[in-house]
C-alpha cells in the first residue's frame, strides 16, 4: 500500500528506550516513569470499556459475514478474527496474505495489475491480492431484508496476476492487541524518537517516519504506526481498510466506501451502512474493540531462562557500548569501524557497501538495500535506468561496468577498539 519504504523501527522501541534513556531525555514519555500497560490473553478489557461493552465488540471482530452483507466479490476472509486469533481473539496467527507488484523505470513500487473474468476485468495498482471470491456461485441470499437469487456460474471471480508482477511478498497477520496504547502514542515521541535514533545508535539505525492520511479526520495527517508499512496512524481507518480490502465489505470512510470490482457485486455501497442503537457501525466496534484490548503478556518463564537472560544483557550492553561512543565518533561520516573495503564487496544479508568504484559497479543485490554502515540516513533508492545503471543517490553507480574481482566480505561482529 505504502510504495516508500518509511519505516520507524517500532519494534525497536524497547531497545531505545534504553538507549535513548542513557543518550539524554527525550520529550514524550520518560521511560523512567512509564506505567506498565496492562496485559493478558484474558479476553478481558484494560478498562477503556466494561465487559458487556467489549464482549459485544470482540463479537462484531469475530463475527462471520456472508455474500448477502456484503462479504467480496473479493476477498481474504470472512471474519477478522480469521486472522487474528491466537492464543485469543484480536491476536496474531499463521495467516499470511500476498502482496504483488512490479519496479517502473524509475525504480519506484507498482502495485500489481489484478485480472478477473478470464482476463476481461481488470483492477490496476493493486498490491494486496485476495485469495477468495463470491464467484462462481449460484445462492439465495438476503440483501436489505430482501430474499433474492444470485446468479454468477459462469463468471470467473478470482484475482490473477501475471508474471510481469516481479515483486511478491507473503506478509504475516500482525497482533491487534493492546495498539490502543501505541495510537495514543503522541506524534510527536515518535518523530523525536526516529530523529535520536541516528546519533544514539552511532548511525546504525536511521529511523524515518511517514506521516498517513486519517481517513475520518477527512485525510489529516498523523505518523504511521500500524501495518508492515505503518500505512495508518488509527484504528478507525485501519478498521476501514481492513474491512474493504480484506473482506471486500465498503464502509462509510472514503477511500473505502465503493468495493474494488463491480463483477458479481449485487449489494449496494456502503455494505456496513446500518448503524446500531448506539449509533455505531462495525468498524467502529471493531476499532473500539481493539482500543479496549491489553497488550499481550510477558512470557515470564521464557524472559528468565539463561537465553533470555543473556539477551536481555546484550540488548543493555549494546544501548551501553552506543552511548559511550564519544559522540564525535557516532556520527557519519566517522563511523568507528573500518570504511568499505577496498575490493569489492559481495552485499551480505545483514550489511552491505555501495562501491563507490565504477568498477565495482555490480547487479547483485537489490539497489534499494545497498548502504553504508553509520550513514545517517537510511538508503536511498538507486534509480535503476537500465540494466546494471543506477542512478541519482549519491554513490550509486553510474556505469554498467561488470565486477572485476568480487571477494567475500565479512562483516564486523566484534565492538571495535577505540
Ligand atoms: C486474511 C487475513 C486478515 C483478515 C481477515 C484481517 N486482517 Fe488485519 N492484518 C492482516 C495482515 C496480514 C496484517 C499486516 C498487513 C500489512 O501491513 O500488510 C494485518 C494488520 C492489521 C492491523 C495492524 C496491526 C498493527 O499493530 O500493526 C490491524 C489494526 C488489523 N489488521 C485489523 C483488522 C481488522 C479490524 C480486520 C477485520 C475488519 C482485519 N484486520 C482482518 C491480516 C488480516
Amino acid at each position: 500500500m505504502c510504495s516508500k519504504k518509511t519505516i520507524v523501527y517500532v519494534c525497536l522501541l524497547t531497545g531505545l528506550a534504553m538507549v535513548l534513556a542513557m543518550a539524554g531525555p527525550s520529550a514524550g514519555q520518560n521511560a523512567s516513569t512509564a506505567t506498565e500497560a496492562p496485559s493478558g490473553f484474558d479476553n478481558q478489557p484494560n478498562g477503556l470499556t466494561d465487559t458487556a461493552a467489549f464482549n459485544m465488540d470482540r463479537g462484531k471482530f469475530e463475527e462471520t459475514e456472508a455474500i448477502g452483507d456484503g462479504l467480496g466479490p473479493i476477498f481474504n476472509a470472512q471474519s477478522c478474527r480469521e486472522c487474528h486469533q491466537n492464543p485469543v481473539t484480536g491476536s496474531t496467527s499463521q495467516v499470511k496474505e500476498l502482496r504483488a507488484g512490479h519496479q517502473d523505470n524509475n525504480g519506484n513500487f507498482v502495485g500489481a495489475t489484478a485480472t478477473l473474468a478470464d482476463g476481461t476485468v481488470t483492477i490496476p495498482n493493486r498490491s494486496l491480492i485476495n485469495q477468495r471470491a463470491i464467484c462462481p456461485a449460484v445462492d439465495t441470499i438476503t440483501v436489505n431484508g430482501q430474499t433474492q437469487t444470485y446468479d454468477f456460474a459462469q463468471t470467473q471471480g478470482q484475482e490473477r496476476i501475471s508474471t510481469a508482477e516481479t515483486i511478491r511478498a507473503f506478509r504475516m497477520s500482525l497482533n491487534t492487541l493492546g495498539d490502543g496504547f501505541i495510537e495514543s502514542i503522541a506524534d510527536q515521541t515518535i518523530l523525536n524518537l526516529a530523529s535520536n535514533q541516528c546519533s544514539a545508535t552511532g548511525g546504525l539505525i536511521c529511523g524515518e517516519s511517514v506521516r498517513v492520511p486519517v481517513l475520518e479526520a477527512s485525510g489529516g495527517l498523523a505518523v504511521g504506526r500500524f501495518g508492515w508499512k505503518n500505512q495508518h496512524a488509527s484504528l478507525l481507518s485501519f478498521s476501514s481498510d481492513a474491512y474493504l480490502n480484506e473482506m471486500g465489505i465498503s464502509n462509510r470512510l472514503p477511500p473505502n466506501n465503493v468495493d474494488v470490482t463491480r463483477l458479481c457485486d449485487v449489494v449496494p455501497d456502503p455494505n456496513d451502512h446500518t448503524a446500531d442503537s448506539e449509533g455505531l457501525n462495525d468498524i467502529d466496534h471493531f476499532a473500539r474493540f481493539m482500543r479496549a484490548t491489553k497488550a499481550p503478556p510477558r512470557d515470564t518463564a521464557l524472559a528468565t531462562s539463561s537465553d533470555g537472560v543473556a539477551g536481555a544483557n546484550l540488548s543493555t550492553a549494546l544501548a551501553v557500548t552506543f552511548a559511550t561512543f564519544p559522540r564525535s565518533l557516532r556520527r557519519h561520516p566517522a563511523p568507528p569501524w573500518p570504511r568499505e573495503p577496498s575490493s569489492c564487496p559481495i552485499p551480505s544479508a545483514t550489511r552491505s557497501f555501495i562501491p563507490t568504484a565504477t568498477s565495482c559497479c555490480t547487479t547483485s543485490g537489490p539497489a534499494t538495500e545497498l548502504f553504508r554502515p553509520a550513514a545517517r540516513k537510511p538508503p536511498k533508492k538507486c534509480a535503476l535506468l537500465r540494466s546494471g545503471v543506477f542512478a541519482r543517490a549519491r554513490n550509486c553507480c553510474t556505469t554498467a561496468a561488470p565486477s572485476p574481482s568480487l571477494t567475500p566480505f565479512s562483516v564486523i561482529t566484534t565492538k571495535p577498539s577505540l
